[in-house]
């Protein structure tokens, strides 16, 4: 797996973040390395959806960039009758995404897309899965793109979303960031690394707060709705469609 260099470069200027070829290539050495307890969320959401999905249907993956949740669920979930599709407008990410799925033998059942999310061309998902990739959609369009996607799944899905998070309590705010930047220390960013890539996603990667979060989906419709994991300034929720 090539590893993480991007922000290494003390001298380079930084330019806004881009999902592009050079961050396609050493993204799962970056996502092991910025996103705390990433592979226990995919176990998590692989438990959820075997216990509220119905044995068939399609699962769907908005913002899937190198397919691993979709591959994992995969393997996990080889006894159901599913369809995973990962939508991603990064052609660099979609093309690891695919070879990934070659690899692992999953091509079968695993399908990508090189699409805008925005467009919502998803047909009856059975669940949705939107990893660390709500932050990315401007905030004013949030709300109407959630209602969107409530009213085009069937009653029954699943919808699992995970975010980074601030919260409004300044104290707390600034001591869950801190410990945040220790895990990233503690996977040997440095910290120039830490304050390059953090100036890059400024205005790009713009977090909810759990509450703003979990207000977004009862806006749009969605009835039973928990955050079942939360590590300081990360959490997962999970929307059940009546
Ligand atoms: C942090 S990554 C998501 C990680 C991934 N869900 C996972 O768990 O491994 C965000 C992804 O969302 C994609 N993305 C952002 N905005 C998008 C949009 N409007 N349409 C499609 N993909 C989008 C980016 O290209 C990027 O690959």
């Amino acid at each position: 797996m090539a590893v993480d260099t991007l922000f290494k470069d003390g001298a380079a200027p930084v330019d806004d973040f881009k999902f592009n070829v050079r961050v396609a290539e050493v993204f799962d050495d970056m996502l092991g390395r910025s996103i705390p307890f990433y592979n226990e969320v995919i176990g998590m959401t692989a438990q959820l959806l075997a216990r509220f999905l119905r044995s068939e249907g399609r699962v769907y993956d908005l913002g899937c960039s190198t397919g691993s949740s979709l591959v994992e669920l995969a393997r996990r979930l080889a006894h159901l009758d599913l369809q995973f599709i990962g939508i991603d407008n990064s052609a660099a990410m979609i093309t690891k995404a695919r070879l990934k799925a070659e690899m692992y033998g999953k091509g079968d059942r695993l399908r990508f897309e090189c699409a805008d999310i925005m467009n919502l061309n998803l047909r009856s998902p059975a669940a949705v899965i939107m990893n660390y990739t709500l932050q990315f959609i401007r905030p004013m369009m949030r709300p109407d793109f959630i209602r969107a996607l409530y009213a085009l799944m069937p009653s029954g899905a699943v919808l699992i979303i995970s975010e980074k998070t601030i919260n409004h309590d300044p104290l707390l705010n600034r001591a869950f960031l801190q410990f945040y930047l220790d895990f990233k220390r503690r996977h040997g960013y440095s910290e120039i690394e830490i304050a390059k890539k953090r100036e890059a996603l400024e205005n790009i990667l713009i977090p909810f707060s759990n509450m703003e979060n979990i207000d977004l989906l009862r806006q749009a419709g969605f009835r039973h709705i928990e955050t079942f994991f939360q590590w300081f300034n990360f959490s997962s929720f999970i929307a059940l469609k009546e």
